[in-house]
């Protein structure tokens, strides 16, 4: 593949917020999946785990939990209404998506740092690391990409965290898993603008070239 046709793709996925009823084939989430699991990771840790979701009632529960966590919230914090009806707006379109992964990941820690932590607690790198975070979002965004690659529209969402512990507690993750992330995947239904991308230079420092 020539570079032109890698950023095609990266350039060409968009996130989705619409999706076609069509159920996804079990050999095309193999193949997204594919794609997310050869994604780098600390020490090779690989500390995530992609739960996946077809079953539309589950997918409906799911969202249910998020909107009563935050009519729960909005109960004990009356200010947080306004913010609240936004929240479960831009948190629970997921629902309308017919294949749902919802992204766990575990705070693994490099061997170094755990040494590093043993012998040396106050040095600043032995405290936590955000490896296994990064780790996680490598692989999410291999799955958007082979998912955009396959003709599906994807939505990153991280509003869905607002309930993060119901949530846990509802998809039953396994012990040390924390979810990161809920990606709704379909063929989509609508064709988004692509938002700007900052000026180069507010996001790239070139701090030396050449000698
Ligand atoms: C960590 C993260 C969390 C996000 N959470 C949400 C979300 O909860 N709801 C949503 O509609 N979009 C969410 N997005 C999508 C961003 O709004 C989107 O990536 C950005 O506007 C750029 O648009 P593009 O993905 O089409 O290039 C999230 C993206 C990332 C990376």
């Amino acid at each position: 593949m020539s570079y032109e046709e890698l950023l095609g793709i990266i350039r060409g996925r968009r996130s989705v917020r619409r999706f076609k009823p069509d159920p996804v084939p079990p050999e095309d989430i193999e193949r997204m999946l594919e794609a997310a699991l050869w994604a780098p990771s600390g020490s090779n840790t690989q500390p995530w785990l992609f739960n996946v979701v077809t079953n539309r009632d589950q997918i409906a529960q799911t969202a249910d939990v998020i909107r009563l966590e935050i009519e729960r919230i909005a109960l004990e914090a009356p200010g947080f209404a306004e913010t609240g009806e936004n929240l479960a707006r831009w948190g629970t379109f997921f629902d309308r998506a017919p294949l749902v992964f919802f992204v766990a990941g575990r705070r693994e820690r490099s061997s170094w740092r755990t040494k590093l932590a043993e012998t040396m607690p106050e040095h600043p790198a032995a405290g936590g690391s955000l490896s296994w975070l990064v780790s996680c979002a490598a692989a999410i965004q291999n799955l958007l990409l082979a998912a955009h690659a396959l003709g599906y529209g994807t939505c990153w969402m991280g509003a869905p965290l607002v309930a993060k512990i119901p949530l846990e507690g509802f998809l039953e993750l396994p012990e040390g898993y924390e979810l990161l992330a809920v990606i709704p995947t379909g063929r989509p239904a609508e064709e988004p603008f692509p938002p700007r991308r900052k000026p180069r230079e507010e996001t790239v420092r070139l701090i030396s070239q050449g000698r």
